[in-house]
């Protein structure tokens, strides 16, 4: 075989083995880990107030950031009102929070642009330094935003994981969807179809956003579909009509919902 042909050879599986050993850090990022996003209520309070406060020696941030070009994140503010309404700061939002990494203050160029070099922040900002300090009022109240993240619920994760579980049979009891999915005001399931024992894609999206209202982001215990089901002595809920179905938190069905509810995402299995 000719030298050059071989050294190919070489460095295509050089390249294959590179991707496999950095493939689980890549898994890591995109798909099993908790998906956290920030919060808007928030963003509008207490960071955006900041965007738009006057400044002492200084242009306030708004006013060299809603020109309109590359480093525009703010909407033009509506001549002759010096603030937001609701949908612009829906939409300042979208683009604020590309500005910065959830949990990661000192990540987050919002943070650091305008943050003294000499205090951690850029080494340039062209818009000047706010900011000495990461003790400064206005530094602190952005990093408490960044920092205070919420778990979203995942789709993919409910319908492969997660209903399931309300569909299994259960020894000694009913499963959850027979008394679930008959009407009424304890109904958060969809009626399965006859002959059928699955939902379909459209079906799993009309319990999802029933089951939403039965769980709080970030809190299993805190969520009824997890509370109530669950022994007293464990944690749970006084009283379930349906009975107890998890004797404790360690229960593997009731370890997935919690890991649904503190953000997993994607279909990675139980
Ligand atoms: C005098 C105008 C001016 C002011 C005031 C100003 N900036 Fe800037 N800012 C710029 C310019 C110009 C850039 C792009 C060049 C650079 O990065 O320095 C920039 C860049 C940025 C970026 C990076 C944007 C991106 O898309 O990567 C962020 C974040 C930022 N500024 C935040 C702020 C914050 C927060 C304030 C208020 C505390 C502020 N700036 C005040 C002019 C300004
Ligand atoms: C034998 C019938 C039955 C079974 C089986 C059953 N439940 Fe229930 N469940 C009820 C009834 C009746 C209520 C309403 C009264 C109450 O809260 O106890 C209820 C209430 C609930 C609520 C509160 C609903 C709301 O709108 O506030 C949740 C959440 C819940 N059950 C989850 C489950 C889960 C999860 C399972 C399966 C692990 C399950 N249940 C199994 C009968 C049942």
């Amino acid at each position: 075989m000719p030298r050059s042909v071989c050294w190919l050879i070489m460095t295509a599986l050089c390249v294959v083995i590179m991707s496999w050993t950095s493939a689980p850090d890549a898994a890591a990022q995109a798909g099993s880990g908790p998906s956290q996003s920030l919060d808007f209520d928030l963003y509008r309070d207490t960071v955006e107030p900041i965007l738009l406060a006057r400044r002492a020696g200084n242009a306030r941030c708004v006013v060299c950031h809603s020109r309109g070009g590359g480093n525009s994140y703010l909407e033009p503010l509506t001549p002759g009102s010096d603030s937001y309404d609701e949908e612009q700061s829906l939409r300042n939002f979208e683009r604020v929070r590309r500005l910065v990494v959830p949990g990661a203050p000192t990540e987050s160029v919002l943070l650091m642009n305008p943050l003294t070099e000499e205090a951690g922040g850029s080494h340039w900002h062209a818009g000047g330094k706010h900011w000495e300090s990461q003790t400064d009022p206005e530094w602190e109240t952005l990093a408490s935003w960044v920092n205070t993240t919420v778990a979203t619920l995942d789709f993919d994760f409910y319908r492969d994981n997660v209903e399931p579980i309300l569909l299994a049979k259960r020894p000694g009891n009913a499963r959850c969807v027979v008394c679930h999915s008959r009407g009424g005001g304890n109904s958060y399931l969809e009626p399965l179809s006859p002959g059928i024992d699955s939902y379909d894609e459209d079906q799993s999206g009309r319990n999802f956003e029933r089951i939403q209202q039965l769980v709080v982001p970030g809190a299993p215990l805190e969520s009824t579909l997890l509370v109530n089901p669950l022994a007293e002595e464990a944690g749970g809920s006084h009283w379930h009509a349906g009975g107890k179905h998890w004797i404790s938190q360690d229960a593997p069905e009731w370890q997935t919902l919690a890991r649904w509810v503190q953000g997993a995402t994607g279909g990675d299995g139980r």
